[in-house]
Parts: C-alpha cells; structure tokens; sequence
C-alpha cells in the first residue's frame, strides 16, 4: 500500500514536472500572443500530447514483461488525471478570454466575432432580446462543440479515476466509460486541427497534430496485430 502510494506520488510530481516544463520550453514560441491566450493554447496542446500519451500505455505494458502492467496501468490512470486537469485549466481560460465583454453586450453582439462573450463560442444570433439564439455551425462553431463534448468525457474521466468510482459505477460501466478515450483524442484532434488550420496557424502547423496523432494510431495497430498473432499461437 505505502509502496502503492510513493509510486504515485513519484507519478504526479515527474508530471507536474513534465507540464512546468513544457510550458516554459514552448512559450517562446509563442511570444507574439498575449500570455493568457499563449497559456491557454499551451495547455491545450499539452492536454492533447497527454491524451494520446494515455493511449500509448495500454500498447506499451503488451510488448512488456507481464510484472509492469499494474505500473502502467497506475501510470495511466495518473497521467490521465494530468491530461484533465490542463484541458480544464485549457477551457478556463478560454472561457476567460472570451467573457472580456459586459454580459449586456453579449446579447448585442455580432454573431460573427468570436470575441461575443463565451456564449458566442457556441450560439449566434445574439441581435434582438427576443430572437432565439442559434447554434454556431460555422467551422470554429463545430470545433468549439468538439471541445464541449471532449471536456465533458475528460471531466467525466477525471471524476472517475479512482477506486472508489470505479466501485460506485460498477466494473462494466466504468469500462465502458474508460473505454471512450480513442473517440476523446480523435475529437480533440479535429478540434486542434480545424483552430490550427482555419485561426491560429501559428506556431504549431497541422503536422504537429498530425504526426503525433499518426504514431499512436500506428502502435496501437501494431500492438492489436501482435495480440491477435499471440492469441492465434
Ligand atoms: C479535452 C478538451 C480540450 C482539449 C484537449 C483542447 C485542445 C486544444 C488544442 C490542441 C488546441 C490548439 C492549440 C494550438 O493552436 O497550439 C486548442 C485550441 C483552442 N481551443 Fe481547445 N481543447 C479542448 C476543449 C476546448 C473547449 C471546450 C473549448 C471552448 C469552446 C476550446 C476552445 C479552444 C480555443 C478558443 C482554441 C484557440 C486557441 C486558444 O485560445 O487556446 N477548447 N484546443
């Protein structure tokens, strides 16, 4: 138990370590946005390297000795607690960011101009009291709904890492839940890619997403393959 508990603890702290130091190792690259935004976007990356890193665990503890799969399932779950807690840091900033407006304005506002209030990230038709607002179905609108719903899966992740919820839920339940991680990282990479491509382009490009999103789907195949060839032995 106590060894149980110093893993953990070693888990968090080199996590903890790994997001300080990403966000001062990529900050300047960002020089030219304002440092809220800057974080924000940051965050966002490093919740999405550490999604698709989660997603390597599992493949990883196949190709070794059996003894290191509970370590790498620990491993998993702790990082997966990183991967929510920087895209709910993410999100609050961006919530932040788009809130500069009176909420007064909010309803005035042009349904066009993303900066409308946070509401504005997911309705338009903000013109009159009386008109009902529309979703945003404009490109960074779908993004914005991906994000919404990756959040969510991610938050519901995050609440039910522990023991105790995965008693709570009952084993096939939190299964299934658990098992919704692959869709979460496709969601979070059309997201990253449709801001990249069509706001952002800067600094990173597509293929930072892409790439990245590549070399999991490939050692995940690999992996799959490598168990199916096992199982037929
Ligand atoms: C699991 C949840 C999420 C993850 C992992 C995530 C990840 C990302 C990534 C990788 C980027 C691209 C960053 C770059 O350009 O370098 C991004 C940008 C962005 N995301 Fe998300 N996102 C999530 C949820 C959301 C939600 C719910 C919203 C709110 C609608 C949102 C709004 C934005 C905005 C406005 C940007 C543009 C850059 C910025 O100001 O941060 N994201 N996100």
């Amino acid at each position: 138990m106590a060894r149980t508990l110093t893993f953990r603890l070693i888990t968090h702290l080199v996590s903890l370590i790994f997001v300080a130091l990403a966000m001062r190792w990529m900050r300047s690259d960002y020089l030219s946005f304002p440092p809220m935004e800057a974080a924000s976007m940051i965050l966002g990356y490093i919740s999405f390297l550490l999604i698709g890193l989660t997603l390597l665990i599992g493949p990883l503890s196949a190709w070794l000795p059996s003894r290191f799969g509970a370590a790498c399932l620990s491993i998993r779950r702790d990082l997966g607690i990183w991967a929510g807690i920087t895209a709910i840091s993410h999100v609050v900033l961006v919530l932040i960011l788009f809130s500069g407006v009176p909420r007064l304005m909010i309803l005035q506002s042009n349904a066009d101009n993303p900066r409308s209030g946070w509401l504005g990230l997911f309705f338009q038709n903000y013109e009159s009291f009386y008109g009902w607002p529309m979703p945003r179905l404009s490109l960074i609108g779908i993004a914005n709904y991906l994000g919404l719903i990756s959040i969510l899966y991610v938050t519901s992740l995050l609440f039910t890492s522990s023991d105790g919820a995965k008693k709570w839920l009952g084993g096939s339940a939190w299964k299934r839940l658990h098992l919704a991680n692959p869709f979460v990282f496709i969601l979070v990479v059309l997201h990253g890619l449709i801001y990249i491509q069509s706001v952002k382009g800067e600094p990173h490009t597509l293929s930072d997403i892409l790439l990245f999103a590549f070399a999991v789907w490939i050692v995940r195949v690999m992996t799959f393959w490598r168990t199916v060839r096992h199982r037929r032995r």
